[in-house]
């Protein structure tokens, strides 16, 4: 029988993940399905049980269910703990097990497709909510010289900071105006279409701008863009992580490169 996936979220519709898994399996030549499935905001638990009933043997979670997969979960990978949520799940007789591969598709993106090597370098994380949180522990392990968290509520970034107990700084993000290496935009801010106000400071010679968003010229990138820094948007991370979450349930790592070329082109 052919192994069934999915990925569950509210909306669903214009999720790219059913094309990327769909073009990972047939590069790898893996038997497997993988559809979009759309749960009612207060059916996820549900949705999620009857997928198993049928069989399914994995799936990806989006917003705004990956905190409740979290607490579904029987058991959890080290990163998903460190990280509050889960956006993968193995299937495994039934018992759900839950990862988190949002930091590990943020750091193969920044490391092997726009070859930032971070170690050594200066990190600042806009945002503190699940998006940010979900980075901090891979761009830890990394090693940067510094990571800031600064958020709009520099409250929230503090207690995030704390959270990480390893020389994580959390702050203002008007208290954030020296040069980094790498900026990262882990904000709603790019969804409303807005700019965090962020001080131009933070952009010096040969810093990256990187948005979690992809598809669009962000007001961010911008913003980074106007003040000297290179840009990238989120794409490379949308298919790294799916790239993760496809070894982890297949035991094979497909080739990301060629997917990431398509989706920019389309
Ligand atoms: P997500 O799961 O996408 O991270 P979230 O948990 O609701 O969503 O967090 C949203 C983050 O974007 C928060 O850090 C929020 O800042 P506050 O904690 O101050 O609310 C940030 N954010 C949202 N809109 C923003 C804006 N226009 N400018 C700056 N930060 C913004």
């Amino acid at each position: 029988m052919t192994d069934r996936y999915a990925v569950f979220g509210h909306p669903i519709a214009h999720s790219k993940s059913p094309l990327i898994h769909a073009r990972f399996a047939r590069q790898t030549g893996q038997d497997m399905v993988y559809e979009a499935i759309l749960a009612p905001l207060d059916g996820f638990a549900e949705s999620l049980a009857q997928f198993c009933a049928e069989g399914g043997r994995g799936a990806n979670v989006t917003v705004p269910f990956k905190e409740q997969a979290f607490s579904l979960a029987k058991t959890r990978t080290p990163r998903a703990e460190l990280a509050g949520a889960v956006n993968t799940l193995i299937i495994e007789n039934g018992a759900l097990r839950g990862d988190n591969t949002d930091g590990a598709g943020l750091v193969a993106d920044l490391t092997r497709n726009l070859g930032l090597a971070l170690r050594g370098k200066r990190i600042l994380l806009l945002g503190a909510g699940g998006a940010a949180r979900g980075v901090v522990g891979p761009l830890l392990d990394q090693e940067p010289a510094r990571l800031v968290i600064a958020n709009r509520t520099a409250s929230k970034a503090v207690a995030l900071a704390e959270h990480f107990d390893r020389g994580v700084e959390g702050c203002s993000l008007d208290e954030a105006n020296t040069p980094f290496d790498l900026v990262v935009n882990a904000t709603a801010a790019s969804l409303e279409g807005q700019l965090p106000p962020l001080s131009p400071e933070v952009f010096g010679t040969g810093s990256l701008a990187y948005d979690m968003m992809y598809g669009k010229d962000t007001p961010f990138l911008q913003f980074a863009r106007s003040h000297g820094a290179s840009t990238a948007d989120g794409l490379g991370m949308l298919v790294e992580q799916a790239a993760e979450a496809f070894h982890l349930w297949r035991g094979v790592r497909p080739d990301t490169r060629p997917v990431i070329a398509t989706l920019r082109s389309a």
